[in-house]
């Protein structure tokens, strides 16, 4: 991936985008990535347009549920949050307006390619060291961030699980099932195996086991057979024998298998519910007393694990109150952006006094 392409500011005005000649395509629409990167770089209205049609510009990531966000955690001047999964730094531009004066915001992400980037963004935006921190890590290390921090515990909590649109939308990190790219799929590139790695040595029943149990995926026998033990090199081979594999099937549940598998796949390749485990047993022990976690989800394999561990801490008086029901997006949202449309959100509180 390259890392130097160009990163808007969250609100830049457009009109001070100077004019520029159009991008020329093959088509009608930018079809590449570096084309749609030219046109977010180019044309601000170009940016306008895809944000009006319900999907992301190039290179950004829009936050989900921002409002539902602020208002569960209700951060207040001064207090102390953690963002688990920093990303574009969209929910943490609202959290870290919302401490001040005198808080301040810890953000982590495993990812050591768009961190730096969105340091920068923050820091453009006036966050300097005192009030805003970023650390590559992945969120099961959070207990060690916050000794090395000095903190014994902290306010706030959020963690909006899965990847960015940054991720997902640039082929060369290999989440893509849209543009073709190595298969990768770590958030981490730096660390673990990639996708293809993982699938040229697994056994057919192992797959089958990680598709159901990563994804639901109800051709996971015939599909553990088909793909296991082969070499896939990009994301396009892998969809096409996806594809291949179920023949009796419509093109749009093929369609909808290619996703689930992507999705069990990068679950597995990022060990993502093994952190999200370890971060929901050590929830109690960072929160401060009145400490509040939102917790973002985008399949139910995540809700399910937040749902449980909160109301096992509810019923074990860890938690003093925990969502009575899981949050969804506005109609409004899901229609302005269509990645928001599985996302469930799930909040928690500790007592003013420890032990609920
Ligand atoms: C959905 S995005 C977050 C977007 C962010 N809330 C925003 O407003 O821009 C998820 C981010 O979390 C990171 N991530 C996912 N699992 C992680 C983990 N276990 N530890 C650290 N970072 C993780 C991904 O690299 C990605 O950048």
């Amino acid at each position: 991936m390259s890392t130097d392409l160009p990163q808007p500011e969250p609100g830049a005005p457009a009109a001070s985008t100077p004019h520029k000649r159009r991008v020329r395509y093959a088509g009608k629409n930018p079809r590449r990535f570096e084309e749609k990167y030219k046109e977010h770089r180019q044309v601000g209205d170009t940016v306008a347009k895809v944000l009006a049609s319900g999907k992301t510009p190039a290179g950004t990531h829009r936050p989900i549920m921002v409002a539902e966000i602020l208002s569960v955690l209700a951060p207040k001047a001064g207090e102390v949050a953690v963002d688990c999964t920093l990303g574009y730094g969209g929910h943490a531009e609202k959290l870290l307006a919302a401490l001040q004066p005198g808080g301040r915001l810890l953000g982590l992400d495993a990812d050591p390619l768009e961190l730096p980037k969105t340091e920068a963004r923050l820091r453009a935006l006036g966050f300097g060291p005192e009030t805003f921190t970023a650390h590559r890590t992945n969120f099961a290390g959070l207990p060690q961030v916050l000794t090395a921090a000095g903190l014994a515990g902290v306010d706030l909590v959020l963690a909006d699980l899965g990847v960015s649109s940054m991720q997902i939308d640039n082929p060369a990190r290999g989440f893509s099932v849209k543009d073709t790219g190595p298969l990768d799929m770590r958030m981490n590139p730096q660390r673990g195996q990639p996708a293809a790695a993982l699938l040229a040595k697994i056994r057919p029943d192992a797959l089958a086991r990680l598709l159901v149990e990563n994804a639901d995926e109800p051709h996971a026998t015939g599909l553990g057979t088909a793909l296991a033990g082969r070499e896939f090199a990009t994301t396009s081979a892998l969809g096409e024998a996806i594809r291949r594999a179920l023949p009796k099937v419509s093109r749009d549940e093929a369609g909808l298998a290619v996703r689930r598998v992507f999705q069990a796949l990068r679950i597995a390749v990022n060990d993502e519910f093994s952190a999200l485990g370890t971060l929901l047993l050590q929830l109690p022990q960072v929160l401060n007393p009145g400490g509040r976690v939102a917790i973002l989800t985008f399949h139910s394999g995540e809700d399910r694990r937040v749902k449980k561990a909160f109301e096992a801490g509810f019923h074990a008086g860890v938690y003093a109150e925990i969502a009575p029901e899981v949050l969804r997006p506005s109609a409004e949202e899901r229609r302005e952006n269509s990645r928001s449309s599985s996302a469930k959100l799930r909040w928690a509180k500790v007592g003013l006094k420890s032990g609920g």
